[in-house]
Order: structure tokens, then sequence, then C-alpha cells
């Protein structure tokens, strides 16, 4: 059965192709530039134009005096050229007479100083002014332009939270939190447990008296650090919801997304995701042109995969990415002939169905006008990069049927936000350096080199569509996660977990009883003690008989007896060899029900997860999507759960080979959507070099997939 998501833009069948626009930077010069950009536009295969996202001086240039005049004629050009507007809400930036007017929308600083007008993505969400005036000019766009054929979608603000930590000190912000919190908790003795406030005799009396956490005040106070988190999240997912009411009611069928970021700590992407009709993000990776892009890419894809995840497979956009130097950027490389597809088609292949770009035409002035684009100051599409844009147009218009295809996961990996804030904020182990993101990669990196394809979940996830589930420095457990991970073991699911597993509940507040709390049981071990090595310390253990590094954490474990352990002893796998914990588990196995749950005590390196997972993964019928994948290489597909797609990126900077064989030896026929060629057996991708294929088995009467 074929199972696909529609396309994001209903009437556009296609990968989207597009750019952020801003034609307002050219108003003076629009006789000869719009026409040009047109032209450029439609030339390099360009579907779709983000606009508007800047333009509120433009749209509002007196308070109450709106001019929508120079948005009409640009929409009519994108009209008549055949494109789509992916139209912005303009709350990024403010114009100046709001600020100086009404300095409420300006935001207050941690160090309780409010902001002068000025920067972007910095406004107070809670001032009842900048509400009102966000409110109307959205219902203002939304009424003019809800039959403009143009209208395709709308791209909320941008970059929601984009400028210091991302909240707001005022007095209206700090109410909010006092009402989010008397929400939460219900009376101030409940809040006063759930923070342990009787530490350094930080009793509350009352809701009013509880401040931000800042420097100036109190910092100790975990409890309060994570709902200050859960609040700022709650901030954005409620000026979301107030952004789009009007939109989703003047215009209910246009999609509405905010772009989002690459490791964008203060807002929880799950929780803002649900109100998404559509995921987008911008990115931006630090390529060099070297074997070093092996790793920017891995990076890369696990963005890519966790943005997908977000909404549980559905196809996301490429909202922003730069087809050339990032100026802002420590160096400001270009790019290789070549790199553009490939960082391009990297995206598709990980489940988005858009390429688009910061910036369409590149500013002329400001912070940002040596930043890359698809039309050069230059100005007429000479450029070597405009060639490589037209050509990446070219091959996104040869996959139609890619459009909805998502990508199949049986294994996830747990990377959890709430997680993030706790853990960052706990003073143990190793303190200059948490390493939670580190870990997960580290992880998640066995799984992309091995190329058996994983989701990004967070804890309010379901696992039952999993087979693994791999959870590196689960230290906080929330939201019953642990009664879904108890039940997936039992059901017949594998578990993995490393050291550092369930040590606090969802108020930060440590379990009692031996870590891993509550998954004790389920785990068969209770972690007693966990050594931090300093960076130059190693030990090492000894798992299927070959001797791996282990360094920056080790826990030490017992193995529960059977009554503590639902009657079987977890297995040890692999062993200390040195320090006075020499013996001590490494690894252990704990069948549990019909599962199994692992536990890997130390930090290791990529070797052994790389050993390790392959290991499992054979065992578990987890399936690589090719056989070999050689160094450099990303593996991937696509599929409607009926037709496959693969797709082979090389990172390296030179030629490498690949064999297309995969379950075993299965041979494949393939299709390439590049260049219509059929390939099979091995073939050369070039430095930065690329596929496309659409795989169907040799000989198959019988139709089979490899995943
Ligand atoms: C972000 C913003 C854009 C632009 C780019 C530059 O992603 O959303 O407006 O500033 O960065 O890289
Ligand atoms: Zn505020």
């Amino acid at each position: 059965m074929s199972n696909r998501y529609k396309p994001v833009i209903a009437s556009v069948p296609h990968i989207l192709h597009g750019a952020d626009y801003n034609p307002e930077q050219w108003i003076k010069m629009k006789d000869t530039i719009w026409p040009q950009d047109m032209r450029l536009a439609k030339e390099a295969g360009i579907n779709v134009l983000s606009i508007g996202i800047f333009s509120w001086s433009m749209l509002e240039p007196e308070e109450d005096v709106y001019d929508f005049s120079w948005l009409d004629e640009v929409m009519d050009l994108l009209a008549e050229n055949g494109m789509k507007a992916n139209l912005a809400t303009p709350s990024g930036a403010r114009p100046v007479w709001m600020a100086k007017k009404h300095p409420e929308v300006l935001r207050i600083e941690r160090n309780g100083v409010r902001n002068e007008f000025g920067g972007r993505h910095n406004a107070c969400l809670s001032s009842p002014y900048f509400r009102e005036k966000v409110t109307k000019i959205n219902t203002l766009l939304a009424e003019r332009y809800k039959d403009h054929p143009a209208l395709g979608m709308w791209h909320i603000s941008n970059e929601y939270g984009g400028s210091g930590d991302s909240a707001c000190y005022c007095p209206y912000c700090k109410e909010r939190f006092r009402d989010f919190l008397k929400a939460r908790y219900g009376t101030i003795d409940a809040l006063n447990d759930a923070w342990w406030t009787t530490f350094w005799s930080h009793r509350f009396d009352d809701f009013s008296q509880i401040e931000p956490p800042t420097e100036r005040g109190d910092m100790n106070l975990h409890g309060l650090n994570l709902d200050w988190h859960r609040f700022t999240t709650w901030q954005y997912v409620d000026f979301y919801e107030l952004e789009t009411a009007p939109l989703k009611k003047i215009t209910p069928d246009k999609p509405c997304t905010a772009n989002l970021m690459r490791w964008f700590k203060p807002i929880n992407y799950f929780q803002l995701a649900d109100q998404l009709d559509v995921v987008s993000w911008d990115n931006y990776p630090l390529w060099k042109n070297t074997r070093e892009d092996a790793s920017v890419a891995m990076e890369t894809a696990f963005m890519h995969d966790l943005f997908r995840s977000l909404k549980k497979g559905k196809p996301f956009l490429l909202m922003e990415s730069c087809p050339s130097a990032v100026n802002w950027q420590p160096v400001s490389k270009i790019y290789a002939p070549g790199a553009h597809l490939s960082h391009s088609m990297q995206a598709v292949a990980h489940g988005s169905d858009s390429v688009m770009y910061f910036q369409f035409r590149k500013s002329r002035g400001s912070s940002e006008k040596f930043h890359g684009a698809v039309v050069d100051h230059e100005g007429q599409g000479k450029t070597r990069i405009f060639k490589e844009i037209c050509q990446t147009g070219k091959a996104l218009s040869g996959l139609d049927e890619i459009v909805g295809t998502t990508y199949p996961a049986r294994a996830a990996v747990l990377f959890d936000w709430e997680n993030w804030w706790a853990y960052d904020d706990a003073q143990f182990a190793h303190n200059d350096h948490k390493n939670y993101q580190e870990m997960v990669l580290e992880y998640y990196e066995a799984f992309y080199r091995l190329g058996i394809p994983v989701d990004i979940i967070d804890e309010t996830c379901d696992l039952e569509k999993y087979q693994l589930v791999v959870t590196p420095l689960m230290y906080m457990l929330r939201n019953g996660f642990e009664k879904k991970i108890e039940q997936f073991v039992k059901n017949g699911g594998t578990w993995v977990t490393s050291c550092i597993t369930g040590y606090v509940n969802d108020t930060d507040l440590c379990f009692l009883g031996g870590f891993p709390g509550p998954l004790k049981e389920t785990l068969g071990i209770w972690e007693e003690e966990l050594d931090s090595l300093y960076p130059e310390q190693y030990n090492e253990i000894e798992w299927n008989r070959k001797v791996y590094p282990a360094h920056f954490y080790c826990g030490l474990a017992h193995i529960l007896d059977p009554e503590e352990a639902a009657g079987t002893k977890a297995e040890v796998l692999g062993r200390y060899l040195h320090d006075f914990y020499a013996g001590y588990p490494a690894v252990t196995a704990h069948a549990y029900g019909e599962g199994k749950a692992i536990y890997l005590a130390a930090r290791m390196k990529k070797d052994f997860y790389l050993d390790f997972f392959k290991d499992l993964c054979i065992r578990l019928g987890l399936k690589p999507v090719l056989d070999q994948i050689p160094e450099g290489v990303e593996a991937t597909v696509r599929s409607d759960g009926k037709q496959t797609y693969l797709f082979l990126n090389n990172f390296y900077p030179e030629p490498v080979q690949v064999s297309l064989l995969a379950d075993g030896g299965v041979y494949y026929d393939h299709y390439s959507l590049l260049d219509g060629s059929l390939v099979s057996g091995r073939i050369t991708l070039p430095p930065k070099g690329i596929q496309i294929l659409k795989r169907t088995l040799r000989d198959a009467g019988t139709e089979r997939i490899s995943l």
C-alpha cells in the first residue's frame, strides 16, 4: 500500500525550491530589479519565495497607517510568474515608531535593563500592545491575500526566540510566569516541595514572591530553572497560537510553519512542533571542503532526522540554507563545485520536501551584504553559484515522485529538551562540559555509519513502532516515560541506555532507592556510583573479546538479585579492566518480559558504538540500506511503504566506489532519478557526488523491499 503525505502546498506537487526574498530592499530600483528577479527565479526553477519576513516598517509606516501596495505588486508578480508566496507575519522585527512610542514591546534582558530599538527577534511576547498589533497586522494580511492566487503558505515570524536567552524579564512576563506556576502546582506548598526550597532557606509564602532565575537572584533552585525553561517554551507556543489564530480562521487551508534552528536550546521544539502544520528549519553547517565534511554531514543528518521526527515522520521543509559562503561563520568558506547539490540533497534524503535558501538577492547594505545568495551583487545570474543553483533546480524538478515519501525507521534515539535543560543544570560529573549533545551524536553516529534509519524521539513519544530504542544520558524521567520503556521491553523491544539514566524526576528531584530509579527492575542493575575521569584519563572495558577505551563517565553498577529484577538476573557482557572497579560490569543485558534492557556503563568511543550496534542490529534483524557503506558516504532511503528510493551522498573530496548490494547480498535494479541511467552492481560517486536511485528487486515477481 502506498502511503504518502500530501504536498505541503497542495497546488505544488513538486519539491519546493525557493528562498527568502526581500524585494522591499530594492523598492527604489524596482522597475529594473524586480523583473530581473522574476526572470532569474524562473531560470533557477524556483517555485516559492518567502516574503514579508522583515517588512513591518514598510507595511505599517506609521501607527495604524498601513501600506500594502508594494506587497500587492510583489504578490501579483509571483502569481504572474507561476510562483507561490510563503508569506510571513512580520513579528520578527518591529518598526522604530513602535519601539519609541510603546517601549513595552522591547524585551527587558536578564540584567534588568530594557533593550533599545534595534536588532530583531527581541520582542516581549507578553506585551498587550504588541500582541494586539500582531493580531491586527496578521489579520489584515490574511484578509487581503486570502484569495490571492500566489498565497501558498504562512511563514510565522522568524526563528522564534533567536536572540539572547529568548526570554523577557519585564513585569508582564514575570506575572505570566507566576500564573504558569500557579496553574502547574496549585498551591505554594506543592511548589516548595517540588523545588526542594527548604534548601538554603528558599521557601516561598506566595507565588507573587517568585522571580525568574537570574544571577542577581536565584540560580540554585533547579526546579525553578527548569520551570523557567518550560515557561519560555510555553510563551512561544502561546505566541504562535496568537499569531496563527486569524490565519487559521481566514485561510484555514493554508499551512503554517515557523522556521526552527540547529541545537536551539531555549525552546522545546517537540512541544512547539505540535502546533505547526509543517516543520521547517534553517541549516548552516560549517562545511570545510575536506574529509572532515563527513562528520559535519553526520551532525547535519542528525538535525534533519530530528526535524523529520518532530512530526512523526511527516516531510519537513529546509527553509533556509546557504548556496555559498555564510558570512557570519568564523570562516566564510565557499563551497566547491558540486557541493551545493550534495548539501541540498542531503536534506531531501532525510525527508525534506524543499530546498530553500537565505537569501534570493544578496543585500546591498547592512550585516548580511556578504551572505551567500542565489543572485549575487553582480546581479545577472552569471555566477558559478547561480549556475549550480539552476542545476539543483533542474535535479529537484525530476523528484516529483519523492514528494510526500518519508523515512522508515524501526530504531529511535532519544534527544529530550527537558532532559537537556535539567542535565546541563546539574552540578556533578563534568561541569565544564556536560557532553549531552556529543553523547547523543555518538550513539546516533553508529546507526548513521551502519546505514540503519533512526528517528529521534523525546520522552513524550510512543515507542510501539520501534524495535530498538536507545536513550543516552537519560538523566531525567518525565511524563511517565519509564512506564513506556518498561512496557516496550516487556512487549519484546530492545532498550539500550547509558550511565546517568533515571537520576531525577520531572521536577529535578533525585529518585530515592538507587538509580536508575523506577527503571531499576527493567534494567536489572543499580548504578551506585559514577566516576568522572579527567579528559586525559582512560579506563578500558572488554566486550566480545575485544578491548575498548572508556572515558569521561564510568558508571559503577551492581547486578540486582532476581527478586528485585522481575525474577531474572542481568547478564554481564563486558567488564572494566582497570582501577579499583576492574571486574565491575560495563555492559549488561537483562531479559525482561519478551524483550531486553541493555546498560552501557561508560562513555565509550566511536569504534565501540559501531561494533556494538552492528552486532545488536544483526541480532535484531535491523537491516542497513546497503550492505557496505564506505567512509565518507551517506546512504539513506525514502519510501512510501512500497517504492523505495536510495540516496547516496559522497562527502569526501575524492571519488568513492559504492556497491549497491543490500539485504545480505540481494541485487536490486536502480534507476537514477538524476540522469535516467540504469545502474546496478557498483558505482563511482565523484567528489561531493550524489545519486538518487529508484530501487527494484532484480527478477522480482514478488515485490520485496529491504526495509
Ligand atoms: C537566519 C535568519 C535569516 C538570516 C540568516 C543568515 O537563519 O532567519 O534571516 O539572517 O540567518 O544566515
Ligand atoms: Zn516581557
